[in-house]
């Protein structure tokens, strides 16, 4: 059954070839506009002159805030904050992947923020009650779905931590522009954790509940059209149409709408995030590599699930088995799928070693949503079964 609820999402999104179009049309109105980026890909791949020219064409003033790194840390958001408060710019435009757009959010909301934002945002899980400068994205990585909701994580390396906050509709970016053809000059290891992303997103909050919700259904169909298009794109990048259901298949994904009026997990992004807090791995690697132990360690907690998500996504032929043979054969489609993309399947190749455990064990959060309550010792089984 479903739950109450009540679904908005404020984010306009632009799609296609010819998005980009619509950046000066999205930006009336606002005048001293911060331009936030990564390392550089986007001056590599053409798309900053591209912005820059069409922002100096409709009069805009620019203040650059670059170098954003993959997992954006605490002491850059203080850096960001300063400069969009400094310069009381009135528009934050983030052009990267989920790093750029969730470091863009979360200076949109600590630029006037009394006190500390770590402390206030990411470990008191306070929302915002100051001035918030609106936020939009030309996206050019796929996979967190950063663009079309209120998430953002920032890493504390000093404290051990990577914690992500879901801020409230005042913080989901005001647009998104989503061009597939700008993904094509993503190294392959960042498509392929991309892809993986997506589909842990859509197993976080598959894997909740046994009532029988439309959500469900929406993402098994999420699942298939992933699972297909994936397979191509790694044989062929450049393969538009796969690349671009693929990038709609990621925002849709997060974008909140599956995960109204049911129960949610999130247990293997707390361990990739933890993961990701002692490492620095790549985001989407940390779940590839965690996912198949802790779905293993739950199965039998939430078996009918894990027998219809074999069923329904794997399509896994049931007759004169047990639920549980059914089950196990879902993930080792699953599995099979992974090894096929080319995902990192342990933690081990992302840096940690034994002695690293019980520490990524102390990061890591717990959650209530799944279909089994970790302990500590749990999640010390799951790392070395991940190792
Ligand atoms: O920094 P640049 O030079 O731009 O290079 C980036 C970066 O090195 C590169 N890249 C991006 N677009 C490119 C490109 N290179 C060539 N061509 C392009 N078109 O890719 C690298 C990774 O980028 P990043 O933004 O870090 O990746 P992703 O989009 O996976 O974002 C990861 C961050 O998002 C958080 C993660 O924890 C991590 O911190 N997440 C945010 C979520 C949300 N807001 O809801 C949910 C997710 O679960 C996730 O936790
Ligand atoms: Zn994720």
């Amino acid at each position: 059954m479903l739950g109450n609820f009540v679904y908005s999402n404020p984010t306009k999104l632009y799609f296609g070839k010819d998005s980009l179009d619509d950046l000066s049309s999205a930006l009336n109105g606002y005048t001293k506009i911060m331009l936030v980026y990564g390392g550089g890909s986007i001056k590599k791949n053409g798309l900053y002159d591209k912005i820059v020219k069409i922002l100096h064409d409709s009069g805009k003033e620019i203040i650059e805030d670059g170098g954003v790194m993959p997992n954006p840390t605490v002491e850059k958001l203080y850096e960001g904050s300063k400069i969009a408060r400094d310069n009381n710019v009135d528009f934050i435009l983030a052009v990267g992947g989920g790093s750029v757009c969730d470091y863009s959010k979360a200076v949109s909301i600590s630029a006037y923020c009394e006190g500390d934002p770590w402390d206030k945002y990411f470990i008191k899980f306070e929302e915002p009650d100051c001035k918030i400068i609106p936020v939009g994205c030309v996206l050019t990585m796929v996979g967190t779905g950063s663009e079309m909701n209120g998430g953002s994580v920032i890493t504390n390396h000093a404290q051990k931590l990577k914690i992500g906050h879901v801020f409230g509709e005042n913080v989901f970016p005001k647009f998104a522009i989503l061009n597939p053809e700008v993904t094509f000059s993503l190294p392959e290891y960042q498509m392929k954790a991309g892809f993986f992303d997506i589909m842990s997103h859509i197993l976080e909050q598959y894997f909740s509940g046994n009532d029988d919700n439309t959500s469900d259904y929406i993402m098994e169909g999420l699942l298939r059209s992933l699972i297909h298009s994936t397979k191509i794109a790694v044989k062929n990048p450049t393969d538009y149409e796969a690349r671009s259901n693929i990038m709609w298949t990621a925002t849709w994904a997060l974008n909140t709408l599956v995960a109204m009026g049911k129960s949610t997990d999130w247990e293997v992004h707390m361990l990739g995030q933890a993961v990701g807090a002692h490492t620095d791995a790549t985001h989407g690697m940390t779940l590839s590599a965690v996912s198949l132990p802790y779905y293993r360690y739950i199965m039998p907690y939430g078996l009918d699930k894990f027998v219809r998500y074999a069923e329904n996504v794997w399509d896994v032929d049931p007759t004169g088995k047990t639920k549980e043979q059914i089950a196990s054969e879902g993930l080792a489609e699953m599995e099979k799928y992974m090894g096929e993309i080319g995902l990192v399947m342990n933690i081990s190749d992302l840096g940690v070693t034994e002695d690293m455990i019980e520490g990524i064990a102390d990061s890591t959060l717990i959650m209530k949503g799944g279909y089994k309550v970790l302990d500590r010792d749990e999640v010390i089984k799951i790392l070395r079964e991940s190792m």
